[in-house]
């Protein structure tokens, strides 16, 4: 179980909090998506999961034990546990793509395994498993500089498999994506939830695509949580009570008669 407990978190003094008073419990095996205006504070949630950024106060307890109270080597213990993916992708681009998936397995190993880039013969063919799982085994001694996006996000998601996390975090894992490419990798990751039963958390900025993979869809608003329910309970006037702008002012032209429903704009922007 993730709980996030009371979080605030204030980037300067004097910023308006990217988080207020935010409770949250994601229960294990959820498929959480977090929707949310440009700024509502979705990443700065997700990086406080796994204890990249440290709320001001509140707290976030992983299985039972504080991820914000953490020391240190505590803190990267719980991190072994928890993959993350992100927009772009952050692969080691000189290295091929096995390489960079198991990179994936360093906390294991010996720090001279890491140092010298020698594994051991199970770490490789772990990661060959894994790249053929993404589907991209062929790819393997690609450098990662040389891929597409969509492979590389790819390899980013076999490395996270070879960590065999109970917990993955993806901050706008499609992003940079085209469409059909971010819905082959959205298929990717809901088969491996299937399969794996991880606890999976994503930011996402397509309502159509939220409601297509989550169990669960949270909305932030400046901060604070304004909606939490079942994809099919994300009806339009939610998603506006997500997406409005603060003075209201677009309302008339997003709701007009003529115009297609509010996600369907969305989808567009
Ligand atoms: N490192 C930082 N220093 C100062 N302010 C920050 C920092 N990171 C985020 N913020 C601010 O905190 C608020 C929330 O940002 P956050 O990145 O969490 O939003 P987001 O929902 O992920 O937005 P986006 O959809 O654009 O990625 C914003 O006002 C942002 O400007
Ligand atoms: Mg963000």
């Amino acid at each position: 179980m993730l709980q996030f407990i009371d979080l605030t978190k204030r980037y300067g003094k004097a910023d308006p909090p990217a988080l207020q008073d935010f409770s949250l419990t994601v229960e294990e095996g959820e498929f959480v998506v977090l929707l949310g205006r440009s700024g509502a504070g979705k990443s700065t949630l997700i990086r406080c999961a796994n204890g990249l950024i440290r709320p001001t106060s509140g707290e976030v307890r992983w299985k039972g034990e504080s991820v914000t109270r953490a020391k240190k080597e505590e803190l990267l213990k719980l991190r072994a546990g928890m993959g993350m993916i992100f927009q772009q992708f952050q692969l080691i681009s000189r290295l091929d793509v096995l390489t960079n998936v198991m990179v994936g397995r360093f906390h294991h190993l010996p720090l001279w395994r890491s140092l010298t880039g020698t594994f051991p013969p199970e770490v490789v063919e772990t990661a060959r498993e894994a790249l053929h799982r993404v589907g991209i085994g062929h790819l393997a001694r690609q450098r990662a500089d040389g891929l597409s996006g969509g492979q590389q996000q790819r390899v980013a998601i076999a490395r996270v498999l070879v960590q065999r996390p109970k917990l993955l975090l993806g901050d706008e894992p499609v992003a940079s994506l085209d469409p059909v490419t971010a819905d082959a990798i959205l298929r990717l990751l809901k088969e491996i939830h299937r399969h794996e039963k991880m606890t999976t958390i994503l930011n996402l900025h397509d309502v159509h695509m939220a409601r297509r993979v989550a169990t669960r869809i949270v909305g932030i608003r400046n901060g604070r949580l304004v909606f939490d329910g079942k994809p099919e309970e994300l009806d339009e006037s939610r998603v506006w009570d997500i997406y409005r702008p603060d003075d209201d002012c677009c309302r008339p032209f997003l709701v007009h008669e003529s115009q297609p429903p509010v996600s369907h704009v969305l989808l567009r922007v």
